[in-house]
């Protein structure tokens, strides 16, 4: 490895390919049957990582895994309902017995099952929002981030939204949900950064998936969305999946508890 002299310290210097190398590392992505996930554990493998394919049934992810193996990499199907914890025990540990190891956690299921103001809320449905986004995401960590710890270190990288940094007239408790995994993102960088663990969420804005189908699929309203982005598009999975491999490589060596925004600059317009 080579060393610069920056203020005084001796720096590592990794080259460029090497900081996206991730041969021998373990990548696990929730929810990669399809969308954002599938596209990520796609990345990751072709980026030489041993991905574990993951969402509630394990026929639904063998496509994302045939694909994967078909291109020349490493897949492993574990099914897991991120809402049932002996689930992500059970992820947890077959990926361990498997491989013995996780260098990156992409912490990218989640549901989103109401849609309307949130005085018609049921106090069941937010129930179900905020323990399925977010208390599954706090449990997979804290079943990862020890063994991670103790072999010198690790990512994560949690699918957070801009849905939690603007407020919405309809998908009001998903917002939440996802406001409260960015600051998941930024309290377990606190808790962890000192076990060399960095933690960051990423927020897309609109991608076309079928989690956003009604977003995208209306010709106004594509139009509508297309015409208040800079980039003049809605984002494709491709667009967050690279973004995700970048926050778990050392590209982002220095990047921790951040939320990283890819949303073709809808917020800043
Ligand atoms: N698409 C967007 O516009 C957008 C924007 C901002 C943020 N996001 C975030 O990006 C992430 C991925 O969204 P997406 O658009 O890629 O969604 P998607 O295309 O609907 O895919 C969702 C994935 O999660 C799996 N899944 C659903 N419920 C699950 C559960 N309870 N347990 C385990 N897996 C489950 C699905 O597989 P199975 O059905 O096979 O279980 C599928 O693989 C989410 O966190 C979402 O909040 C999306």
């Amino acid at each position: 490895m080579r060393f610069v002299k920056r203020c005084g310290s001796a720096v590592p210097v990794k080259s460029e390919a090497i900081m996206f190398d991730f041969k021998g590392k373990v990548a696990v992505v929730t929810g990669s049957s399809r969308g954002i996930g599938r596209a990520t554990a796609e990345m990751f493998a072709r980026f030489g990582a041993r991905v574990v394919v993951s969402s509630r049934t394990a026929e639904a992810c063998e496509d994302t895994a045939k694909t994967i193996r078909d291109q020349g990499g490493e897949a492993l199907v574990i099914p897991c309902h991120i809402g049932k914890k002996e689930d992500l025990q059970r992820l947890v540990d077959k990926t361990m017995s498997a491989w013995g190891r996780i260098d990156s956690l992409i912490c990218n299921a989640a549901i989103n099952p109401v849609y309307g103001p949130m005085s018609d809320l049921t106090d069941d449905a937010f129930d179900k929002i905020m323990s399925t986004n977010v208390r599954s995401t706090l449990q997979l960590c804290n079943m990862v981030l020890p063994g991670m710890a103790e072999r010198g270190g690790g990512t994560v990288v949690i699918l957070s939204s801009i849905a939690g940094i603007r407020g919405n007239t309809v998908i009001g408790a998903y917002g939440i949900s996802k406001a409260a995994e960015a600051a998941l993102a930024r309290n377990l960088a606190v808790e962890w950064g000192p076990h060399h663990i960095r933690v960051n969420a990423l927020a897309p804005g609109l991608v076309k998936t079928d989690f956003a189908r009604a977003l995208w699929e209306d010709p106004e309203r594509l139009e509508r969305a297309e015409k208040q982005t800079p980039l003049r598009r809605i984002g494709v999975p491709d667009d967050i999946a690279g973004t995700a491999l970048f926050l778990a490589s050392d590209a982002s060596a220095y990047i921790t508890g951040q939320t990283i925004v890819a949303d073709g600059g809808e917020t800043i317009s």
